[in-house]
């Protein structure tokens, strides 16, 4: 019997061994829908059911029924109650490199663009991400690429204005290998700007990028001429791996006496920040013409029309990845643009195969004091009807769940929990000792009163009225002479023989509601009693 047990245990062991070190997430949401489907690229899109517990479905009309927008776009998640509503997505672990999207489509929004497209804010983990809003008819995303802090990604959407409510129509959430994007400090996040698939005539995605990222196309115009060669092979083991197809294609200046490319650093990308802002760019190069001895392709980098690069020759059959970080101001922008120019010894026009642009963001949050998260959700297991809020309790600031107060990462100075309907007894919640107000009234708490509130050095207001708890309140709290502690409607709860702060102004209020509900009946009944004659 015991070695059954062994042997079942080992066997359990030996599964979770095996199965942690290579889960890769590649995860597909499809918000709003309870079914699984297999888009054409092969990607498995899930229903939402088991990331979220709050929110409606919905169907989304088209602007005109003419467009067919993929599917996982034609549902998605409301939110009309609650500030802030939050996916979580254990699948992904702490210390991970993760890209995250976020897919809206709106469809319709022609009869009246204010009361038809609302504006809210994007969140993850705790940070504020973006705001999201405008008219955009189109399916529309947003990308951040991470090095992940908890067990879980969480990613809420949250209410800034009464009148808008907020929706998502898909998430995606893929982890990097390692050495992706690593090279920026990893406690700040990346967020995409723009990510270019020069000379291209078509998006690149999944499964040509196993991480799906997209790369738009940008098939040239009479300046920048498109060159491609999709049979060249080009064997490159770049830190961020971007597919060969985008390899495959570039553009180049028309010719060498062209001003060069220049790469426009737009004005949108601003948004929010109007004074500086810091980008990571990665520009990647790869030489698609076989050259002679005579020819030479170089160029240099310009920023602002300041020289920041030496020569870069691409390689041919290869490819190079050239990455910087550089602060553009808003008040430059009229200057900030890229260019490649040629030096005077290079015999050919500068080309330039892909580039991404990303944002640096804010360093990333560590969260909400971790004991507060862990009493949080021990208070969540014992009454279900707290377990459908998640994501960070407090942050990002002025976005805490509805129950509780905070003060940047603590919870305080208050809880709240009167009128939740509350069944049970209470539980350890004792890591909370920065609460400064304690609301558990109207509710049908049962069981005894849990000492340890007692010793929450800045509790000075516990409500505990109109519940079911019995036995005798714990000394802890009586002889708390800066407490005011008030347990009327609790008929089962012994007060207490005496209290050291009796004479010296504290209030405890008694279990006095039955004596003037009693007098109250009585008077009652003797008005009946004087109206019956
Ligand atoms: C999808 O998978 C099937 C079966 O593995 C394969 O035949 C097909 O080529 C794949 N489609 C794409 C777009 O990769
Ligand atoms: C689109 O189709 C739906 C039902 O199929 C219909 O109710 C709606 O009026 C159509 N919208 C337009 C703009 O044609
Ligand atoms: C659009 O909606 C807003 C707010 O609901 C309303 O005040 C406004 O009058 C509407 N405009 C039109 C043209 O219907
Ligand atoms: C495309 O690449 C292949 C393989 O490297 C090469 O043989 C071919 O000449 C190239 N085509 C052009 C048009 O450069
Ligand atoms: C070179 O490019 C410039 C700018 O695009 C253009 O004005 C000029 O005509 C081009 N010269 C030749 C020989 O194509
Ligand atoms: C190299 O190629 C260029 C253009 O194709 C040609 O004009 C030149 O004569 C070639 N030089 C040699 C040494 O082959
Ligand atoms: C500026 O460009 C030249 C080539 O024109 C290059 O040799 C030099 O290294 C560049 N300077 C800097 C600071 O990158
Ligand atoms: C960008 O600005 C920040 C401060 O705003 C500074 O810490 C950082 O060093 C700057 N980075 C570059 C590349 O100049
Ligand atoms: C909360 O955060 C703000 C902004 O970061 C800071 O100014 C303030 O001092 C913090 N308050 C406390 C109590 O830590
Ligand atoms: C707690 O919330 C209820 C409303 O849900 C409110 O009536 C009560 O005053 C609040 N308690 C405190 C101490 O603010
Ligand atoms: C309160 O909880 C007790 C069990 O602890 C249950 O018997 C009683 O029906 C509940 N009362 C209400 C009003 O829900
Ligand atoms: C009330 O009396 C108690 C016991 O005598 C004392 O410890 C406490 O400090 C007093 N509180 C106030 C507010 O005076």
């Amino acid at each position: 019997m015991a070695n059954i047990v062994v042997v079942l245990l080992q066997m359990l062991l030996g599964l979770k061994v095996l199965s942690i070190p290579t889960l890769a997430v590649f995860l597909s949401i499809d918000c709003g829908s309870s079914d699984s489907f297999t888009a054409a690229n092969n990607i498995t899109w899930v229903g939402d059911d088991l990331y979220i517990k709050g929110g409606e479905s919905q169907t989304v009309q088209s602007a005109d029924n003419s467009s067919s927008v993929a599917r996982q776009y034609t549902t998605r998640r409301v939110f009309p109650t609650r500030k802030k509503n939050c996916y979580s997505i254990g699948d992904v672990g702490k210390g991970e490199r993760v890209f995250l999207r976020a897919y809206f489509y709106y469809g319709s929004c022609n009869n009246n663009e204010t009361s038809s497209s609302p504006t809210f804010d994007l969140q993850f983990d705790g940070n504020h991400w973006t705001s999201v809003g405008g008219c955009i008819t189109d399916p529309f995303y947003y990308e951040v690429i991470y090095l992940t802090k908890f067990d879980a990604v969480s990613l809420c959407v949250a209410q800034t204005d009464p009148d808008h409510i907020p929706f998502i129509s898909a998430i995606q959430v893929i982890s990097l290998d390692v050495g992706m994007y690593s090279k920026v400090d990893s406690t700040y996040p990346l967020f995409m700007r723009r990510r270019a698939n020069y000379g291209g005539d078509k998006f690149v995605r999944y499964p040509d990028d196993k991480f799906d990222r997209i790369w738009r196309a940008f098939p040239g115009n009479s300046d920048l001429v498109a060159i491609k060669n999709y049979s060249q092979v080009i064997v490159a083991d770049l830190p961020n791996k971007p597919p060969e197809s985008v390899l495959q294609t570039a553009i180049k200046s028309s010719n060498l006496s062209a001003p060069g490319i220049g790469i426009l650093i737009p004005s949108w990308f601003y948004v929010g920040d109007k004074d500086e802002i810091t980008l990571y760019t990665i520009f990647y190069f790869s030489e698609l013409e076989q050259l002679n001895s005579s020819e030479q392709r170089s160029f240099t980098l310009y920023l602002n029309k300041i020289n920041i690069s030496d020569p870069i020759t691409p390689p041919y059959g290869t490819a190079l990845e050239f990455d910087l970080t550089t602060n553009v101001s808003y008040a430059d922008q009229e200057n900030a643009r890229y260019r490649l120019i040629p030096p005077s010894g290079s015999t050919l026009p500068s080309i330039v195969n892909a580039m991404e642009i990303f944002q640096i963001g804010h360093i990333l949050t560590d969260g909400t004091n971790d004991n507060h998260v862990k009493a949080l959700s021990v208070l969540q297991k014992a009454f279900v009807q707290l377990q459908s809020w998640s994501g960070d309790p407090c942050l990002p600031n002025g976005f805490p769940w509805e129950w509780v107060e905070c003060t940047n990462d603590s919870v305080t100075p208050q809880m709240n929990l009167s009128n939740y309907g509350l069944q049970g007894s209470l539980p350890d919640f004792s890591a909370l000792d920065t609460l400064q107000m304690i609301d558990l009234s109207n509710n049908n708490l049962s069981g005894e009163i849990p000492s340890f509130l007692g010793n929450f050095p800045s509790l000075n207001m516990l409500n505990l009225a109109n519940n079911s708890f019995g036995g005798l309140i714990p000394s802890s709290l009586t002889n708390n002479c800066n407490l005011k502690l008030v347990y009327s409607g609790n008929p089962n709860l012994c007060a207490p023989n005496q209290s050291s702060c009796v004479n010296n102004g504290t209030s405890i209020s008694s279990a006095s509601t039955s004596k003037n509900l009693g007098t109250t009946i009585g008077i009652v009944i003797l008005v009946l009693v004087l109206v019956s004659f």
